[in-house]
């Protein structure tokens, strides 16, 4: 069979050199199973990345562009995508915006994608959709396709409750939408059971992970997505990234060595984490000089109002925090606002004594997995409210909200002994192996074969 992804994303980075391979999860993941079955990948039009993108991706992969009108993409991707349901389904209640010209742009942009995929598609081809940018289209495929086409469908990001799920007045539509592919993907058990009740409360059949669509069957499945495992194992052993790391280290000038590596989005939690190191600097004064937390932030969505704001946010309290710590033998924080390539991270992972990601709500947060199996004696502290958490039993899990929980935490994983240290991280990295990326796709593929 043959295959098609179709993403709102094309599998690209701009950079100041221009449009590079993305090196994600995702495009690790299904570059490799699309290059074998000759596949096409589907995103949105070119003209907003910033460059012209090739023809064909990796081998014989190609590239199909959805052109979307930029106003359409406004309402599309700035709004009802990122101002909706990114906010909601991360429990941001209060920044959801639910206006009814953004799901009016949502709907014809999924429409557009319909065609395109439609225009694309062979008899025999499974289509594989991903992500919360387009909900609707197994929906419109499912209607026009003019034979049987094998839909599946994976959603990156959480499912919330159906309470909140349910305050979405386009709801029922979104999940009947959904309900067009023949199998439906998740990170974690609590978001397709999120999911499962939601499709009951509208009045869907749901059986033994099943959801009743007239006279067909959609399968709802847990697949948790991990990284290239084959990748950062190397990179775990290359000698010039340790060196780097060394020299990383010693730019730090403290004993211990703490990290934080995020987009700059308020769900990763960024300020709450610049608080708990504030109140753990406070409370634990005899690790003051000895610690240093460098915190990278990626520029995200600077289209959007909260993102920027935000960014004004960060700022402040990390200007406020070296105000009140800074002393002329120790810098108590780096702040990073910059993109890095894998190699470059894979530096940071090796140099930090910690890792501390700890997002307010995160579909997986594929960072704990990179570090935890990049670094050789670390700990990592981790946010039980990220799906990984859901994965990786033996991280110092912490609620990110808690402050306090948070400092104390920190304070606990800095003292845990390395003989402790490197048999969780052994664990870790077993968990993490079983997760691998590329058979993250096989395995869902097989499954909807089978669907
Ligand atoms: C999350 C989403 C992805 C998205 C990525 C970056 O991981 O699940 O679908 O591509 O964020 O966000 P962006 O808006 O830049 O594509």
């Amino acid at each position: 069979m043959g295959l098609i992804i179709v993403a709102n994303r094309a599998p690209f980075r701009l950079t100041p050199e221009g449009l590079v391979p993305a090196v994600g999860g995702l495009a690790t993941a299904l570059l490799p199973v699309l290059e074998a079955k000759e596949g096409v990948w589907v995103a949105a039009g070119e003209w907003k990345e910033g460059g012209k993108a090739p023809a064909t991706l990796k081998g014989p992969v190609r590239l199909e562009q959805v052109p979307i009108p930029e106003r359409e993409w406004q309402g599309y991707y700035g709004g009802f995508s990122n101002r909706v349901l990114w906010p909601l389904c991360h429990y941001f209640l209060e920044r959801t915006e639910l206006k009814r010209e953004f799901y009016q742009d949502y709907l014809r942009a999924n429409r557009r994608f319909a065609e395109k995929v439609l225009q694309v598609w062979r008899e025999g081809d499974a289509v594989f959709v991903q992500d919360y940018h387009l909900l609707l289209l197994p929906r419109f495929l499912r209607e026009r396709a003019p034979g049987r086409m094998r839909i599946g469908f994976f959603y990156h990001i959480p499912w919330p409750s159906s309470g909140v799920f349910r305050i979405l007045p386009w709801g029922r539509a979104l999940v009947e939408g959904l309900l067009g592919a023949d199998l439906i993907g998740f990170h974690t058990q609590e978001y397709a059971e999120n999911f499962l009740r939601t499709a009951a409360h509208y009045g869907f059949p749901v059986e033994e992970g099943r959801v009743r669509v007239g006279d067909r069957w959609a399968r709802v499945e847990v697949h948790p997505l991990g990284i290239d495992t084959g990748r950062f194992g190397e990179l775990a052993q290359d000698p010039h990234i340790g060196l780097q790391a060394r020299g990383l280290k010693h730019l730090a000038g403290a004993d211990r060595l703490i990290l934080g590596v995020d987009r700059l989005d308020y769900t990763k939690g960024i300020l709450e984490r610049l608080l708990a190191y504030e109140r753990f600097l406070q409370s634990y004064p005899q690790w003051r000089g000895r610690v240093s937390l460098f915190q990278i932030a990626t520029p995200s969505r600077t289209g959007v109002g909260a993102y920027r704001e935000l960014k004004r946010l960060v700022d402040e309290v990390v200007g406020r925090i070296l105000g009140n710590f800074l002393r002329e033998d120790w810098v108590p924080l780096r702040y990073f606002y910059q993109t890095y390539t894998q190699e470059e991270l894979a530096t940071f992972y090796r140099a930090a004594d910690v890792a501390l990601i700890t997002p307010l709500r995160d579909g997986m947060n594929l960072v704990a997995l990179e570090y935890a199996y990049t670094s050789d004696s670390g700990a990592l502290v981790l946010s039980n409210l990220a799906g990984a958490a859901e994965h990786l039993k033996e991280a110092f899990l912490v609620n990110p909200y808690d402050l306090d929980g948070v400092a104390r935490t920190l304070d606990r994983a800095l003292r845990t002994p390395e003989g402790e240290r490197r048999e969780r991280l052994a664990r870790l990295k077993r968990r993490i192996q079983a997760l691998d990326a590329k058979s993250w796709a096989e395995r869902f593929l097989a499954s909807l074969e089978a669907a």
